[in-house]
């Protein structure tokens, strides 16, 4: 990503790995005493974007919360005044110690951003919640962290996936979405400050952290899930599920045999955009058009039919864009023009998204 990263560490850290291993990891002196460097304490503060503290320990997060400043770490920490990101990590009992619990209220009230623990197997070899948070959350955190918060006081709803439309209880029509553009939506929309729901289809992905999260199997169950999020005044519905157009008029609740089904006669699902943008008082709504072919006709047709404000046009058939895909190339059409974008990844594409629409907004 780019970040220039100077390390710091505790002597109980280095018990556990050496200065030369994260020296050479990150590529610059590490600091592991405040008198190694006498004015390191003040230097690095100041030059400092973010302050990251992985893993951060119950002693490391105790001294926090109570101003000691008894080694390199704790004593940056008072003399930081940007944003922190701390990941604990330790045995669940540890976690769950009210002092511990407290030191963290404490070190939450005054700003500090707080990312994990995760559940599951720890280093002691019980199972609890206290693992470090996944690298990649950790990295998200941090992102977070240093975003501008430009989307404070936005409350947005986005959905994402596919849906699945039974016609017995195992199988379903569906089709290749992902969700990947919708979970890049809320998590970056996340990172700017906004309330965001997030509404999804079955998906592989994990939900960002932060984010009011619901699932939704079918269209019937993304439309009740979209109309009682946007109901609770919601300023956008970012659309990007790409929800099933056709559904079977029957659903069997047994399996049908192989040799019953000759033809699947199907209804169109519910039209989630056209329903909520008949709403008096709704909110912006952002659709998205994936067509096979450079169709953007159709996509502004679909724009004025459904009175969406903005639509993300993008042709599914090129490659490295549209389902499945990290990336994306998109146009953007709305009541002030459009856009086009190169091929970039679906965080960045949902960047220029939300910026569009803040433009528009205000
Ligand atoms: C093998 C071993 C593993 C440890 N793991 C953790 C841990 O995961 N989390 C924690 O808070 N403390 C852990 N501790 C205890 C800390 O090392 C100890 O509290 C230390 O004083 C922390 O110092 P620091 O916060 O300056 O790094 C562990 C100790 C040992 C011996």
């Amino acid at each position: 990503m780019g970040a220039t990263v100077t390390v710091m560490m505790t002597g109980a850290a280095r018990e556990f790995i050496t200065p030369l291993s994260l020296q050479v990891a990150s590529q610059n002196a590490v600091h592991t005493s405040l008198f190694q460097d006498p004015l390191a304490h003040i230097a690095l503060p100041a030059q400092a974007d973010v302050l990251v503290i992985a893993p951060a320990t119950a002693n490391t997060i105790a001294k926090l919360a109570n101003g000691i400043a008894d080694d390199i770490l704790s004593t940056v920490f008072l003399a930081y005044q940007g944003p922190v990101v701390i990941a604990p990590s330790m045995n669940w009992k540890m976690y769950e110690h009210p002092v511990v619990q407290e030191n963290l209220r404490k070190l939450l009230s005054l700003g500090v951003m707080q990312i994990g623990p995760d559940c599951g197997p720890l280093a002691c070899g019980e199972e609890g919640k206290g693992r470090l948070a996944a690298v990649q959350d950790i990295v998200d955190a941090v992102i977070a962290a240093l975003s501008p918060k430009d989307l404070k006081g936005q409350k947005i709803v986005v959905t994402a996936g596919p849906t699945r439309e039974y016609m017995d209880p195992v199988r379903f029509i569906s089709n290749r979405s992902s969700g990947k553009m919708g979970f890049s939506l809320a998590k970056i929309a996340r990172n700017r400050g906004a309330e965001v729901a997030l509404i999804s289809g079955p998906t592989a992905l994990r939900p960002p952290q932060g984010v009011v999260f619901r699932q939704a199997h079918t269209s019937d169950q993304m439309f009740r899930a979209v109309e009682e999020e946007s109901e609770k005044g919601a300023d956008a519905l970012i659309m990007a599920a790409a929800v099933a157009d056709f559904k079977p008029v029957r659903q069997s609740g047994v399996k049908l045999e192989k040799r019953g089904v000759s033809t699947i006669a199907v209804d169109n699902t519910v039209d989630i955009i056209s329903s909520i943008s008949s709403w008096k008082k709704r909110p912006f709504i952002i659709g998205f058009a994936a067509e096979t072919g450079s169709n953007i006709e159709k996509a502004k047709a679909k724009m004025s039919g459904k009175n969406m404000d903005m639509i993300v046009f993008n042709d599914v058939t090129e490659k490295d864009a549209g389902f499945e895909t990290d990336t994306n190339r998109v146009v953007i059409l709305d009541k002030i023009g459009s856009t086009s974008t190169e091929l970039m990844s679906k965080d960045e594409i949902a960047c220029i998204i939300l910026d569009r629409y803040m433009k528009i907004k205000t």
